[in-house]
Order: C-alpha cells, then structure tokens, then sequence
C-alpha cells in the first residue's frame, strides 16, 4: 500500500533512508513517494478496468505541482474547486479536457477562467449558478459543459466534517430538484449537458452507502437520459478510504464491480475524483524532537512541527502513526506528541504508545500526504515546511522550505 518501510531499524521512502533526506534538507519535511503515488493510481484504474473511466486526482488532496506532474504523466484529469487549483493544473500543462470543476461557491472570475481554458466540465451546485454559469459563457460565446452534483442523501458513517452526501450538507442539490436543473439547463443555450455528478464524502471504508447513492444518481440518470438529453459522463466522486491505523481496508475490487454493474447499461464513461487514495499513504510528515517533558500525568514529546504544519489530528481527532525514524530503543512509552504552536489543541497524537525517543531524535507521521501540507499554514508566522519527492534512489525538492521574508513580502507596514 505504501513505501516506507524500516530495513534495519532505519526508516526509507524506496531507495532513500529518510534520515540522509533530513540531513540533506531539515524538518519539518513533507516526503512523497512517486512509486507509491503510481502504484495506488493504476490499482483503482486496473480495478475499473471493465468500464470506460477517467480518474480525475482531486488537487485539493495534495497540490504540489511535482506530484500534479507525476500524475499527468499517468494519464490522470484532475478535480479542481479554485481559480487557485485551475492555475495549477495550467501550470503542470493538464490536459483540459480531462479538469472538472466543483464547489459550492464558484465566482464569476472562476468561472471565465475555466471557460477561457476549455475544462470539460462544471459540475454545478445549485440554481444560481446554473445561471451564472450560462451567462458568463453567454458573454463569452463559449458554451460550458455541465453536470449537476446531486446530493443523494444518504450516510457514509464516516467523520462529520467530511461528509458531504447527506441533505444537510451544502453540496449539491437532491434528485427532485437535479432533475429540474436539467430541464432548466436543456433550456439554457449556453450550456451543454454533459455529465451527472456526485461526491458523498471522504475517508469512507464501507463501500454498501456508496454503492446505494451511485444506484440513486444512477436512477435519476435514466430520467434525465429518457425525458431531457444524452448523458456522457457519470461522475462518482471520491471518497476512498484507506488506513490510517486499523481501518477496514475500503474494498476496491469489490466495490469498481458493484459500481460497473449499476452504471455499465447506461452506456456512460465513469469519472472518479480520488484524492487521498491516491495521495494519502504516498506522503510523510517528517519532524523533530526539540524537548521531553514530564508532567505529574503525562510525558510530552515537543516536536518542531505543529498544527500549522498538519491540523488533522486536531480537527478532526485524526489517527496518524507516529514513530521514531531511526528505532534504538526497544522500550515503549506513552506520551502525547505535541507542537510548538501556542494553543492546546496544538497536538499530533494524544496518549501515544511509541519508541522511546530522546531530544534530537527525528519522527515521522505516516498518512500525511492526502490533507496535510495542503492544509498547512503560517499561524504563529511560522515557515512553511519544504517537500521532497522520492523517486527510487533519488530525491528532489518539489516545494522549497519558506524563509522568514515569505512571512512579510506582501505586507506594507507603511501606510
Ligand atoms: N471530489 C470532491 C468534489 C471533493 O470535495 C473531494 C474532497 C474529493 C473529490 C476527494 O475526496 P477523497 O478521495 O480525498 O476522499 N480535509 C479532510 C478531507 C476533506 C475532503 C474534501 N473533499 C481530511 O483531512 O480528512
């Protein structure tokens, strides 16, 4: 599943020993393995084999142009939801026809420029912006290929942060009103209907929610199909789960076989949007032990990466594995690993049993190349961290580490 693996109590990313990459560069550090990126990539697309498919890798998972890149030489479109992440599919050169664009909150600015670079489709999150869309293409005499995001409310158990498929989430709209939105968009000259679209949420190990919601936007296709226009493309999100710690592994085989039955007699194309099936166990988090410290009921182990560097753990009680990136000891301990950043909350685990670890010693947080540096930030003006992509036995920066002028260079003191 992944690539990093201790040989000899020393921690590799392939053919790289962390630790040289670390002496090389410093922490924190932010490590991607290519092979790992590749391999997760063609396992979901082998499993989809039975069926036309394009995999669309969800940029806002892991948005450095050096994975972008890894993956467009894969063949992969990409899920965009920002003029932000369009910029940067441009910049790794994407195929367009292959970018689709979701997102509740689209502007007029966003949308020009997705006309303007030819994507293959809006996936449309309400009324309004049907019509938005189809007058700013209207201005532009482009005409935009839609799909309508349907929320087919149904429950993927899974954090409710993340879930995004159920009527009380702000995405989509439901099968009534989807149905609607087609035969607006019939209506509509500037538009041209496309696709049909759903995303019901993320890190999601039970595959039988999914498959039912894929079998709503299934049934509602056939109307739209019957009643309004030809549908090309069937897009079913993302959402893999993977694991973290003791998961169910998500069923890939299992679930592209329930998936190709449901869809194939529509005679549609299937576009998945994964971003940390295919992201998250191909990355670390690499830091370092500044202090222990003992409290009258806790061990802390301070590290030099916080909250800002991956805020997982704190918003979302996330599980990430932590351990030593050279194992000496033998000995276990209990302990909370901790941040530098000013706020309690500023964690990376709590009531951990780890290595025992001494000051200067290196740690690395595994599964934290889907949501981690992506989400980073500068809070307590802190530098962000650089990342390194591994190739076999090689490396190379892909993201330089952030200097101290960074923080300011857009500031003006001098008004
Ligand atoms: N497509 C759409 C429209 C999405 O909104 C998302 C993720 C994906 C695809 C990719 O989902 P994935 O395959 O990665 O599960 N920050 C959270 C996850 C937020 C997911 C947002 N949407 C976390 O750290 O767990």
């Amino acid at each position: 599943m992944n690539d990093f693996e201790y040989r000899g109590g020393e921690l590799f990313c392939e053919g790289v020993r962390l630790k040289d990459v670390i002496n090389k560069y410093g922490t924190p550090l932010y490590v991607y393995s290519r092979k790992s990126i590749c391999e997760n990539f063609d396992r979901l697309s082998g499993a989809f084999k039975g069926i036309g498919h394009l995999i669309c890798f969800s940029v806002k998972s892991c948005s450095s142009l050096g994975v972008l890149k890894v993956l467009k030489e894969k063949g992969s479109g990409f899920d965009i939801v920002s003029g932000g992440e369009l910029f940067r599919t441009e910049e790794i050169g994407a195929d367009m026809s292959k970018v689709v664009f979701a997102g509740v909150g689209k502007t007029n600015d966003e949308i020009e420029y997705a006309l303007e670079q030819n994507i293959l489709m809006f996936n449309i999150e309400s009324e309004q912006e049907m019509e938005r869309i189809d007058s700013v293409a209207g201005d532009l005499g482009i005409k935009a290929g839609i799909a309508v995001r349907i929320n087919p409310d149904v429950d993927t158990k899974t954090h409710k942060y993340i879930t995004t498929g159920k009527s009380e989430n702000k995405f989509g709209v439901d099968t009534k009103k989807g149905y609607d939105l087609y035969k607006k968009a019939a209506g509509l000259k500037n538009l041209e209907i496309k696709g049909i679209q759903m995303h019901i949420g993320s890190q999601i190990t039970e595959i039988g929610p999914y498959v039912n919601a894929v079998r709503k936007v299934k049934q509602l296709a056939e109307e739209v199909v019957r009643d309004i226009h030809p549908i090309e493309y069937l897009d079913i999100g993302g959402g893999m789960g993977i694991i973290y710690k003791d998961e169910k592994p998500f069923d890939v085989g299992a679930f592209a076989e329930n998936v190709i039955k449901e869809v194939k007699p529509l005679g549609v194309k299937l576009i998945i949007e994964p971003g940390r099936y295919i992201a998250g166990n191909s990355g670390v988090l690499l830091t370092q032990v500044q202090y222990f410290k003992k409290s009258s009921d806790k061990n802390f182990v301070i590290v030099d990466a916080g909250i800002n560097d991956l805020i997982r753990p704190s918003l979302y009680g996330a599980y990430h594995r932590i351990e030593p990136v050279s194992i000496r000891e033998k000995n276990r301990i209990l302990c909370d690993i901790v941040g530098p950043i000013c706020e309690s909350g500023d964690f990376l685990a709590k009531d951990r049993e780890m290595s025992a670890v001494a000051q200067d010693d290196y740690l690395c947080v595994f599964g934290a190349g889907a949501y981690g540096f992506v989400m980073s930030s500068n809070y307590n003006s802190r530098p962000r961290a650089a990342e390194i992509l591994v190739n076999g036995s090689e490396e190379a920066m892909i993201r330089k580490r952030e200097e101290y002028l960074d923080l300011t260079r857009l500031e003006n003191a001098n008004m």
